[in-house]
């Protein structure tokens, strides 16, 4: 034994123990969620009696709620009052128009598929498509749903910190709702978009289109991103939250794809959930990597200079790699010369 290690702590197992049952935190989440607790909470409800009262449920379960919820800070003790802990008060309360519960219980569906990993990994079953073969237009209304509510908040965040000033025409490929094409166009004057998604989902998007009355400046192309050209020429390349769906070889030809139908001078922004080069993380990008294990596709998760390899070898420059939401998605851009 070395001396450093002498004087290291005990090691114990209550880490492994905290990891073993994980699964609990989201089931308490998906819970809360699904009896609009949070919304309760929000609207002045701020005692387990009056949860109790408006929920039906058993006082015992909704103390056994309440305390989980406490527990994981979700709510909070103010002068003996219940209280929605900052995030879930912005972020959890239905009717709200930053309510992203959809996004939440997003994966809800794959639970089973997560607790049979081991035999998916023994037999294995994989299409380059995954979950996206089966695809429906209903199916994809329901899944932009969720898209939707965190993804034009992505959107914001994109418009502020990239200038589009001056260009003329985003292609948004796997733009689901439309929400970084639509909220590009409404902060840039003189920009069109193109959103390219799967035929079924472009129907979706039409919705968010008209809704947000941009249909003079938005249209949509029903395709598959991972053959065919491109429409061309664009000036900007915006490629968001499709990443680990797809293999390397896969990301590697889009962006070359992507290369060919900028002009001279154009612009392309890959954001995705990318690891650390030494792969010991974000957990959540690792985590969607196993996600295509589950939903039946080749897809992995890709390190930030996988993807800057990705762009040289289209002929990128200039790339840059920076964090967009810390922890969660990261942005490598690169320019065609
Ligand atoms: C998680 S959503 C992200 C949507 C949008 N970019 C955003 O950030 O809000 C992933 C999108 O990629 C699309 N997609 C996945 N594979 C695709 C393919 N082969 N061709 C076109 N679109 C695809 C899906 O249909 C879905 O709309």
């Amino acid at each position: 034994m070395s001396s450093s290690e002498g004087t290291q702590q005990k090691v114990d197992t209550t880490r492994l123990q905290a990891i073993a049952r994980g699964y609990t935190e989201a089931a308490v989440l998906y819970t809360a969620l699904d009896i609009s607790l949070f919304s309760h909470v929000h609207n002045g409800a701020s005692s387990e009696a009056a949860l109790v009262k408006l929920t039906g449920l058993r006082p015992l379960d909704i103390d056994r709620l309440v305390t989980c919820c406490l527990s994981m800070g979700l709510l909070l003790w103010d002068a003996g009052k219940l209280v929605n802990s900052r995030d879930v008060d912005t972020f959890l309360v239905e009717g709200s128009t930053k309510f992203a519960g959809p996004w939440m219980t997003f994966t809800r569906q794959d639970v089973p598929g997560w607790f049979d990993m081991t035999a998916k990994m023994r037999s294995p079953r994989a299409s380059l498509l995954g979950m996206y073969d089966d695809l429906t237009v209903e199916s994809a209304k329901k899944y932009h749903e969720a898209t939707a509510s965190i993804g034009f908040g992505a959107a914001r965040r994109f418009v502020k910190l990239v200038d589009l000033n001056g260009r003329r025409h985003l292609l948004d490929l796997g733009g689901g709702s439309g929400a970084y094409s639509i909220t590009a166009v409404k902060k840039f004057q003189g920009l069109k978009a193109t959103v390219l998604d799967l035929p079924p989902v472009v129907v979706a998007t039409q919705d968010y289109i008209k809704q947000e009355n941009v249909q003079e400046r938005v249209t949509t192309i029903g395709a598959d991103f991972t053959k065919g050209d491109f429409p061309s020429p664009v000036d900007v390349v915006v490629m968001a939250s499709n990443l680990p769906i797809y293999g390397s070889d896969v990301i590697a030809d889009v962006v070359q794809r992507a290369f060919k139908a900028l002009e001279p001078g154009g612009e392309m922004h890959l954001i995705g959930e990318m690891l650390d080069d030494d792969k010991c993380g974000p957990l959540d990008a690792a985590m969607w990597g196993m996600n295509e294990l589950i939903c039946g596709s080749l897809g992995r998760a890709h390190t930030r200079s996988d993807c800057v390899k990705y762009f040289e070898k289209a002929g990128f420059v200039d790339i840059e790699i920076s964090d967009f939401v810390p922890n969660v998605l990261v942005r490598c851009t690169g320019w065609r010369p």
